[in-house]
């Protein structure tokens, strides 16, 4: 069997996905027609043109700018069940997927009106595939502390419907710090912790998220490798990086798949998964991950099995059914 094969049917879990940056051209069109919304883009094409970014930044307009289509519950069910599907696909048994309420709650969209349809497309996705899906909300941390614990009120009566929250949008000017009481409420609810850190941002935010925000895997995290004491102790401690190889060159966090850190952060013995981020914005699910970055660096099936197996562990799972899934 060939590496190719192994990396596309090995089952795995997708734990850094934001559902918001899986909408494809085609169903923004779709959406923006069905909903009778004005785009900025007279065709597919032009908008995936537009998709040329130069930093974390340049993405995040395009990314909020397409998410303007959004509005109906059953328009989140259709993104997401589109999702689930394709990484079905890739062989994906569990995802724990990302979602920015405030993106859509700022333009008048009613918070249940978000969940309730991301939620029903995992409870499909089970019912058909057999895959088990959780959510995590994220907090937009350029916006205000105050806003996120607003949208923490919001999500209580949702209580079950996810399982945990994270912090995203632009990370440069946005420490940890900035969300200390929002984080330590979410973990009095018995919520999970995560957080973007160490993408653009300094190894001292990844610190800082583990410090003050108590979080249990960092999201990106590749600068760690910056910091020789803190890499020394995300591999002590066991804490898990969602590394998101093709977001990372398209976002210019490194010039090219050659030159990504990966193998460098597998070396030092931390506890690596591979994942897709935004994949209809940076060219592809997690198989293309996969294989894209076996392709320019000197990895292998050994590499391949530890970062599949890397997967379920990190994953948020019980573990039964971490067990069956190992
Ligand atoms: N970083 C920060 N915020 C985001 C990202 C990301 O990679 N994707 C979607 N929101
Ligand atoms: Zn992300």
């Amino acid at each position: 069997e060939s590496l190719r094969n192994l990396l596309q049917k090995m089952p795995k879990a997708e734990l850094h996905i934001h559902i918001e940056g899986s909408l494809e051209p085609e169903l923004i069109f779709a959406l923006a027609k069905r909903n009778g919304v004005a785009l900025r883009y007279a065709s597919v094409d032009e908008l995936r043109r537009a998709y040329a970014f130069t930093d974390l930044q340049s993405f995040l307009d395009i990314y909020y700018a397409g998410a303007s289509v959004l509005l109906h519950e059953q328009d989140f069910y259709d993104m997401t069940l589109a999702y689930l599907q394709r990484a079905h696909a890739d062989n994906v048994r569990h995802a724990e997927i990302f979602f920015d309420p405030q993106t859509h709650t700022e333009r008048g969209v009613a918070f249940s009106t978000v969940i309730d349809g991301i939620h029903r497309a995992l409870d499909d996705a089970k019912r058909h595939w057999g895959m088990s899906g959780a959510l995590i909300m994220c907090f937009l941390r350029h916006l205000p502390e105050e806003d996120a614990l607003a949208t923490l009120e919001q999500a209580i009566p949702h209580r079950a419907k996810f399982i945990g929250v994270g912090l995203d949008s632009s990370e440069r000017g946005h420490p940890p710090e900035k969300f200390a009481r929002v984080f330590a409420r979410c973990k009095e609810l018995g919520l999970h912790l995560v957080a973007h850190a160490g993408e653009e941002g300094p190894p001292d935010y990844i610190r800082s998220a583990l410090d003050v925000l108590h979080v249990e895997r960092i999201d990106h995290g590749v600068r760690c490798l910056e910091d020789a004491a803190l890499t020394r102790r995300l591999a002590e401690q066991r804490v898990p990086l969602t590394v998101c190889p093709l977001s990372n060159i398209k976002l210019r966090v490194f010039d090219r798949l050659a030159d990504h850190n990966l193998l460098k952060l597998l070396e030092a013995g931390l506890l690596v998964t591979v994942n897709s981020d935004d994949p209809a914005y940076f060219g592809g699910y997690v198989n293309d991950n996969f294989l894209r970055m076996f392709e320019a660096l000197p990895l292998g099936r050994e590499q391949a099995r530890l970062l599949a197996r890397n997967s379920f562990v990190a994953s948020f799972l019980d573990e039964a059914a971490k067990r069956k899934l190992l």
